[in-house]
C-alpha cells in the first residue's frame, strides 16, 4: 500500500527539470504546497476543537501560532515564487493562463488571510473587521459580505475560500505537470535537462515545516482580549452614556454611515436604546417606563430635553445622581447600569440576530466603533493604517500581515486628501490585479524582465 501510494505521488511529480530547476528558487511553487497543506491541517484541527479551545487552553494556542506562522511562510513563499516566475519569464506562452490562475491564487490567500485574523476573536479581529467593513462597503462588496458577521467569515474562512483556492491550485499545478518547468527562452542559454531531485524537495519541505512549527513555539500568535460594551460602561460610564445619546440622537457614525452605499441601515435609536430598554422594563416590573413617559412629553419639550441630556451626559462623572425631572436621562442611566452588568450586550446581540438570523455580532461592533474604544486602542499601540499597522501584530513580536503594508503607503501618499479613500484604494487594488493577471498578454509590458536581464541569476548554471 506504501508502494501504491509512493508511485501515485511520483506520477504526480514532475520528471525531467532543467538543471537550474532543482535549484532552491525553483522549489517556492512547492514549498508554498507545503505551507498550504500545514494551514489546512492546522485549520481543520482548529475548527474542530472550536474557539473556546484555541482561546483558552496551551495546545489551542499553539496550533493557532502554527496556523499563524503558516500563514506568513505561505505569503511569502508566494511571492518569491512570483518574483522567480516574473524575472525569468516562466509566464510566457503557453504558460500564461498557469500565471492566470497564479495571480487569482495570490489575490484570494490576500483575502483568506484577512479573514483567518478575523476570526481570532480577540482585539485585532474587531479591529480588523472595521477596517475591512469600511474597505469593502467602500468597494461596494458591502453589499454581499458583511466582515462584522462573524458566522458569514466562518463559513468563508473554513469552507468556500479553501475548497475554491484547491479547485484552482489543482489548475494551476495540472497545466505546470503537463507543459513541464520553461526552459530558457534565449537560444544562447544552454542549459541540460536532469531528473528532477525529488529527496532534496522534501527534504526542503520538512525543513520548512519544523521552521513553523519551532516559530510558532518561540513567537506564538498574540492575543489582546476582545472589547466588550460592558467593560467600556464600566470603565467609563459617561462614555457609554454619550454614545447611547448619539445612537438615540442619530448622530452616531453609524446613523450617519455613507461610504458610496449606505450598508448600516437600521435605525440606531430603536436597536441600541428602545428595543434594549424595552427588555430591561419587562425583565424588572418595579422600574416606571421612562422612555415611554418621555415619548408622550410635547415635541418642544423632549427637544429642549434631549439637548439638557446631552449636556448632562458631556459633563458626567458616571456616578453622581442623575436629574429625575429628565426621563429621558433616567433611561439612559438605566441602560447603563445594564450594561455595566453584562445584561445589555446580549441584549443588543440577540436584537441583531432577531433582525438578521445569520448575524449577531454586526450592532455590537458598530457600537463598540461609535463609541471610539477601538480606534482610540489602536493607535495607543500603533495598529492604524497610517501608523503601518499591517506590519506587526497588535502585541508581542510576531511579523503581521506586511504584505497589506502598500495600504499603508497609499493612504499616506495618493489617498492622503482622499474623501473617499476606500473606494479609491479598492480601485486601486483592483486595478493592479488584473493588470497583474493580464500582464503575459500585454505586448512590450511583458518583454519587461527580459529587458531586466535578472534571468542570468536564474539560470546562471553549466549547460
Ligand atoms: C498558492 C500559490 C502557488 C502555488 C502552490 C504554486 C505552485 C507552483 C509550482 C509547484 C510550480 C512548479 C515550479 C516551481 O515550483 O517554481 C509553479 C510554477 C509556476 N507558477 Fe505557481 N504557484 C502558486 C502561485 C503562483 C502565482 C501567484 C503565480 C503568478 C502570479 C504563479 C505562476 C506560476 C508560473 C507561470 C509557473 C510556471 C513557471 C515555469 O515553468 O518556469 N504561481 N507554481
Ligand atoms: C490559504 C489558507 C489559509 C490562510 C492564509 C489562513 C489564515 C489564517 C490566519 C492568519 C488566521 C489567524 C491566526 C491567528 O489567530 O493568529 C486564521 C485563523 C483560523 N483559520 Fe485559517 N487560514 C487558511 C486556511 C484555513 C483552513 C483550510 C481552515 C479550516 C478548514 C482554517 C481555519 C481557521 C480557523 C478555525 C481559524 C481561527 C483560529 C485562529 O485564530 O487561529 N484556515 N487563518
Amino acid at each position: 500500500m506504501a508502494k501504491e501510494l509512493r508511485k501515485a505521488l511520483t506520477a504526480t511529480m514532475i520528471k525531467d527539470v532543467p538543471a537550474y530547476g532543482n535549484k532552491f528558487f525553483y522549489s517556492l511553487g512547492f514549498l508554498s504546497m507545503i505551507s498550504f497543506v500545514v494551514l489546512i491541517i492546522t485549520g481543520i484541527i482548529l475548527a474542530f476543537y472550536g474557539p473556546n479551545w484555541w482561546l483558552t487552553t496551551t495546545p489551542g494556542s499553539y496550533m493557532r501560532s502554527v496556523h499563524l506562522w503558516a500563514t506568513q511562510a505561505f505569503v511569502t513563499f508566494i511571492i518569491l515564487h512570483v518574483l522567480v516566475v516574473f524575472f525569468s519569464s516562466g509566464f510566457k506562452k503557453p504558460r500564461r493562463l498557469t500565471w492566470v490562475f497564479g495571480v487569482i491564487m495570490l489575490f484570494l490567500v490576500i483575502l483568506q488571510s484577512e479573514f483567518g485574523y478575523l476570526l481570532r476573536n480577540d482585539y485585532s479581529s474587531q479591529w480588523r473587521a472595521l477596517q475591512g467593513a469600511d474597505f469593502y462597503n467602500g468597494t461596494h462588496l458591502g453589499y454581499w459580505l458583511n466582515v462584522l458577521n462573524n458566522k458569514q467569515i466562518y463559513g468563508i474562512h473554513l469552507v468556500v475560500l479553501p475548497l475554491i483556492l484547491m479547485g484552482v491550485l489543482f489548475l494551476h499545478y495540472a497545466l505546470v505537470r503537463f507543459l513541464g518547468v520553461a526552459r530558457p527562452y534565449r537560444p544562447e542559454v544552454k542549459v541540460a535537462q536532469v531528473p528532477a531531485n525529488h529527496t532534496v524537495l522534501f527534504i526542503r519541505g520538512g525543513v520548512l515545516v519544523l521552521g513553523i512549527l519551532i516559530l510558532a513555539l518561540i513567537l506564538p500568535s498574540p492575543l489582546v482580549p476582545a472589547t466588550t460594551i460592558t467593560s467600556v460602561a464600566k470603565q467609563d460610564p459617561a462614555l457609554m452614556a454619550q454614545t447611547l445619546m448619539g445612537e438615540y440622537t442619530a448622530q452616531s457614525d453609524t446613523a450617519s454611515y455613507v461610504d458610496d452605499i449606505a450598508p448600516y441601515s437600521y435605525n440606531t435609536q430603536q436597536v441600541y436604546v428602545n428595543a434594549p430598554y424595552r427588555q430591561l422594563v419587562a425583565s424588572d416590573t418595579t422600574l416606571i417606563d421612562q422612555l415611554n413617559r418621555f415619548n408622550v412629553e410635547p415635541a418642544a419639550l423632549r427637544a429642549s430635553q434631549i439637548k439638557a441630556a446631552n449636556d448632562y451626559f458631556n459633563n458626567w462623572n458616571g456616578t453622581s445622581k442623575v436629574p429625575l425631572n429628565n426621563p429621558l436621562v433616567i433611561a439612559i442611566a438605566q441602560l447603563v447600569v445594564m450594561a455595566k452588568a453584562g445584561l445589555y450586550q446580549p441584549a443588543v446581540e440577540a436584537i441583531n440576530a432577531q433582525a438578521t438570523p445569520a448575524d449577531d455580532t454586526t450592532y455590537v461592533l458598530r457600537f463598540l466603533a461609535d463609541s471610539g474604544v477601538l480606534d482610540a486602542h489602536a493607535t495607543s499601540i500603533s495598529l492604524q493604517t497610517d501608523q503601518y499597522g499591517m506590519l506587526h501584530e497588535e502585541a508581542g513580536h510576531a511579523l503581521g500581515a506586511w504584505w497589506l503594508a502598500p495600504i499603508g503607503l497609499l493612504d499616506k501618499t495618493v489617498l492622503s486628501n482622499d474623501s473617499n479613500g476606500d473606494r479609491d484604494g479598492g480601485i486601486i487594488f483592483g486595478t493592479f490585479f488584473i493588470l497583474l493577471m493580464a500582464f503575459p498578454y500585454i505586448p512590450w509590458v511583458n518583454q519587461l524582465p527580459d529587458k531586466l536581464k535578472v534571468y542570468k541569476f536564474i539560470w546562471r548554471t553549466k549547460p
